[in-house]
């Protein structure tokens, strides 16, 4: 197949209301869309990804409107949630409307809905008329993208179209609330941070990784985010021994860069967030073994950073 790359809206569009794959990009990383109402297209995407089949697709909507076909019912938290968060980088696990097959949620009775803050996710799903259910656009395992270049590398030839549009804003999936239980529970943590979301909603909690559990949200479970370079947790670039096929990333400034394959001194952890993946990818195109990466600090971000950290670390 031939992947078509196009910053036309309205070809990505006619893709996904033919039942075929759409990369796109968001302001947390591109996502693979397929009409969330479609089986079929829904089936291609897991098949298309080597996704588990019992990890559930998050589903994206435009407008409040949309809401109705999507979710069966809203419990409070979540308006409240909503009303501060959307749109932005935040998925709300509700009850799933009938109108979205469970194929799309794994089997669960549940649904993610998320309504993304960026320019031409919202314009193409209002040009489809219907949701989009789209998991990151990387093959199952790999660094999510946030380049369409890395879309590219993973998928060519495999879906019908990549809208291409610029490097993600954030560079982090989104934060995952579950609110279909008595107090909202945060599943992934995201650019929404837990401080933020106790704002709002002061009994929220933060799931521990073991009691998260195969029946709420199985992809919590699996490796993520993972280079196929080996990943080692410094807490600074001195503990570094051996850099000459390895990658550095880290906010401390190497003592000597050149020994290093490649160096990314990033400058907060927002700018942390936005790089490393690309970073991962780019040491992986340069045929690194190992990448370096400075721990931060368990605050704001630093959570959702530390949490994608941890898991590529992890083999
Ligand atoms: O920022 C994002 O969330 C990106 C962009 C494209 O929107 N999407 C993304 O999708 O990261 P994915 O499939 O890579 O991760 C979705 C996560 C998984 O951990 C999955 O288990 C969880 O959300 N999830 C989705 N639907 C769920 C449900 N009904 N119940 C529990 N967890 C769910
Ligand atoms: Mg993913």
């Amino acid at each position: 197949m031939r992947t078509v790359i196009t910053e036309d809206i309205h070809v990505a569009a006619r893709f996904i209301r033919q039942g075929s794959l759409v990369a796109f990009p968001t302001e947390t990383v591109y996502g693979l869309g397929a009409d969330a109402t479609n089986k079929a297209a829904i089936r291609a995407i897991f098949k298309t990804k080597g996704r588990p089949a019992n990890n559930p697709i998050i589903v994206h909507i435009a407008d409040f409107r949309e809401l109705t076909g999507v979710a069966e019912s809203v419990s409070a938290p979540a308006m409240v949630l909503m009303d501060a968060f959307f749109p932005g980088p935040l998925t709300l696990i509700l009850d799933r409307h009938p109108a979205i097959p469970e194929v799309v949620s794994a089997g669960l009775s549940t649904v993610g809905v998320r309504m993304p803050d960026h320019e031409q996710a919202v314009e193409l799903i209002r040009t489809v008329g219907r949701p989009i259910a789209a998991p990151s656009a990387n093959l199952s395992g790999r660094p999510s993208p946030t380049t369409w270049q890395a879309v590219k590398e993973d998928l060519e030839g495999q879906i019908a179209c990549i809208l291409r549009g610029e490097q993600t804003p954030i560079g982090l999936e989104s934060t995952v609330v579950d609110c279909t239980r008595e107090a909202p529970v945060i599943l992934r943590s995201g650019n929404v941070t837990l401080e933020q979301l106790r704002q709002v909603i002061p009994e929220i909690t933060q799931a521990v990784e073991e009691a998260v559990g195969e029946a709420h949200s199985p992809g919590i479970l699996h490796r993520h985010y993972a280079p196929r370079a080996s990943v080692f947790l410094v807490d600074q670039i001195d503990e570094v021994v051996n850099a000459e096929r390895a990658g550095f990333i880290g906010l401390s400034a190497p003592h000597a860069p050149a020994e290093f394959l490649l160096v990314e001194q990033i400058s907060s952890l927002e700018d942390y967030a936005y790089r490393l993946f690309e970073f991962y990818r780019e040491c992986d195109r340069l045929g690194a073994e190992s990448i370096f990466c400075e721990r931060v600090a368990q605050e704001g971000v630093g959570v959702a950073l530390m949490d994608r950290l941890e898991r590529a670390a992890r083999r």
